[in-house]
């Protein structure tokens, strides 16, 4: 059986100013002891903080990650970020594919797969989104929809040490609600399944699987016991030290 270290990671979106420094340093100073232990820990904060933060984080352990990355490791991009300028700043990983750039950005899996080959020729893990609207929940194609996403996202030469999926259901996000258990269960198990089938038991059965959408530390425990979800992917109340701690700790 693959042991498979467990991740919580926030995504702070577009949230976080310098005062946000004091809860992320409330964070490393409670990641030790039995919770560093057992538990990787990482923050995505927007990329003007990704220095200060990295430099916060120091050898706590805590990863400091972007949220995502152009495909090109320079050029004539305005308001780009390259891979390698994230590494450079301190991070060790990226969102990549979240639905929130999908939207936003009219992201595709071809594009997501682009900027996960970036991730790693700079050396970042890429912690790939995937996940369904509410409408392809209800008509019950979200298994096929992620599978497709999945397919289209990943390139070639995925490992367990460079690649992350995380889950998160769009209309899970931010919106206080969760799928149930049965369906968390159902989807990381998916997941499992279609990564082991393209890239080997060693490796397909080694790769994290986060939960994200509206995690909280009433639902933590509950949602983190499910087979196959090797962390969380948290927004919101990664914002707040007390919230996201208490997150990690309920694993
Ligand atoms: O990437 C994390 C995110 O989309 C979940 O957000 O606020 O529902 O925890 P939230």
């Amino acid at each position: 059986m693959t042991t498979r270290r467990p991740l919580i990671a926030g995504n702070w979106k577009m949230h976080g100013l310098k005062p946000s420094l004091q809860e992320f340093d409330r964070m490393v100073a409670a990641y030790d002891g039995d919770l560093r232990a057992r538990t990787d820990l990482m923050i995505c904060p927007p990329a003007t903080l990704i220095a200060t933060l990295a430099a916060a984080a120091g050898s706590s352990g805590v990863a400091v990650g972007g949220q995502d990355c152009h495909a090109n490791a320079q050029g004539a991009h305005t308001g780009d970020i390259a891979a390698e300028m994230i590494l450079d700043a301190g991070g060790s990983a990226v969102i990549l594919g979240h639905s929130e750039r999908r939207t936003d950005h009219g992201e595709t899996d071809a594009a997501v797969r682009a900027k996960t080959l970036a991730a790693w020729r700079a050396g970042l893990v890429a912690v790939v989104c995937v996940g369904e609207h509410r409408q392809q929940r209800e008509e019950g194609v979200a298994l096929d929809l992620v599978r497709v996403q999945l397919a289209g996202s990943i390139p070639d030469g995925a490992t367990a040490e460079n690649l992350v999926i995380a889950y998160e259901p769009v209309w899970a996000i931010g919106t206080g609600l969760t799928p149930s258990v049965d369906d968390i269960a159902e989807m990381h198990g998916a997941i499992r399944a279609a990564l082991v089938a393209r890239f080997g038991e060693g490796v397909g059965g080694g790769i994290r699987i986060l939960y994200g959408g509206s995690v909280k530390p009433a639902n933590a425990a509950e949602i983190l016991a499910v087979a196959d979800v090797d962390g969380a992917l948290v927004g919101g109340a990664s914002l707040k030290a007390g919230d996201f701690i208490a997150i990690a700790s309920a694993y």
